[in-house]
């Protein structure tokens, strides 16, 4: 039988998810990691470099789980569990810490660029490309899914894992990123990349009204027959076949072309905004929990052979 390669990713809560998050990175991820033996791991201890209150923690805690689980991440085909019920990831953290340089790490961007805007940051901080690396590398991840903006965490991953391998013999594998590449960058209601900081988003689990405000607020123009920020969107819920009967049949009728474009937002939309509402908490705590047991026992497992090569095992 052939073995999956093992892919561990981790997420932290980005608020409301839009259209653009969706087309661009969850769906993306959605697709691949049934293909590989997937650890999902929601980064609660990194969250702490930015989160001073409890109420928030855990909402952002239970929100990204349901978010994935309502997007179609099957907790019994992945283990999904959050960091802080695995104490190995931050004594792991710690014996890296130990290994690489302060030059090192003020090298990296997150803290650079905090540094750059002249606000004060925390050890967390400054340290936590080694809590990621040892996120990856405490369960052999070979393949890790994540935006552009963490390339250069894995490369911390991998020079980790090698001053540990150089100093005490081999013990980590190496792990690779795996840039998600979605459908490019999809546009927003006013025709610029959509994102939460320009308000130009269609809510992924918004309710028919909200969907249907956001589009009716897309910015067109009149000089041609086909609304383009329309379009652009459009193209994402039906090929391009599909669209040139539609457009056709409604060439200059903006309002009906925006009409068919929240029916079709709406049938690819509405089952995982009911699945979303569908998932309570308790559930969320489960598989959390089953998660938990599985990830412990993995990292746990590993630890043994860690402490050992280090010596504080007697
Ligand atoms: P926002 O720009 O709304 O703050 P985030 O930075 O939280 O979005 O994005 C989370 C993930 O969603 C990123 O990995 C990014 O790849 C993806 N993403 C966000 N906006 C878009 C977009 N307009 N098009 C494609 N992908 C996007
Ligand atoms: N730093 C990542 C982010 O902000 C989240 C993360 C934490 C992560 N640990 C990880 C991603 C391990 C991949 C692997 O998006």
């Amino acid at each position: 039988m052939e073995t999956k390669k093992r892919l561990l990713t981790g997420m932290q809560s980005t608020g409301d998810l839009h259209i653009g998050n969706y087309f661009g990175a969850l769906k993306p991820f959605v697709d691949t990691y049934k293909a590989y033996d997937s650890i999902i791991m929601v980064a609660d201890l990194h969250a702490l470099t930015s989160i001073r209150d409890a109420s928030i923690m855990r909402q952002n805690i239970l929100n990204v789980v349901r978010d994935y689980v309502a997007v179609g991440v099957d907790p019994k085909q992945a283990i999904l569990f959050k960091q802080s019920d695995v104490p190995a990831h931050t004594e792991l953290a710690w014996i890296f810490e130990c290994l690489v340089s302060v030059p090192f790490l003020m090298q990296a961007h997150a803290y650079k660029d905090k540094v750059a805007k002249g606000i004060d940051a925390s050890a967390g901080l400054f340290n936590y490309p080694m809590l990621m690396a040892s996120d990856i590398l405490l369960y052999d991840a070979e393949v890790v899914p994540v935006g552009e903006d963490q390339r250069q965490h894995i490369e911390y991953a991998r020079e980790a894992g090698g001053k540990f391998n150089r100093a005490f013999g081999d013990t980590f594998v190496e792990p690779q990123e795996m840039i998600i590449k979605g459908v490019g960058i999809v546009a927003g209601t006013d025709g610029q990349k959509m994102s939460k900081s320009y308000k130009n988003t269609i809510p992924l689990f918004g309710t028919k009204d909200e969907v249907a405000r956001a589009v009716m607020s897309i910015v067109t123009d009149s000089s041609g027959e086909r609304p383009q920020n329309v379009y652009a969107i459009h193209q994402l819920f039906k090929n391009k076949a599909e669209l040139e009967i539609v457009y056709e049949e409604h060439k200059g009728k903006y309002k009906n072309l925006k009409d068919a474009l929240i029916e079709d937002i709406e049938n690819v939309i509405a089952p995982m905004r009911e699945k979303r509402e569908s998932i309570t908490d308790a559930d969320i705590k489960d598989i959390l929990k089953d998660g938990a047991e599985k990830a412990n026992e993995r990292a746990v497992r590993k630890m043994e052979v860690v402490r050992k090569k280090i010596g504080v095992t007697l």
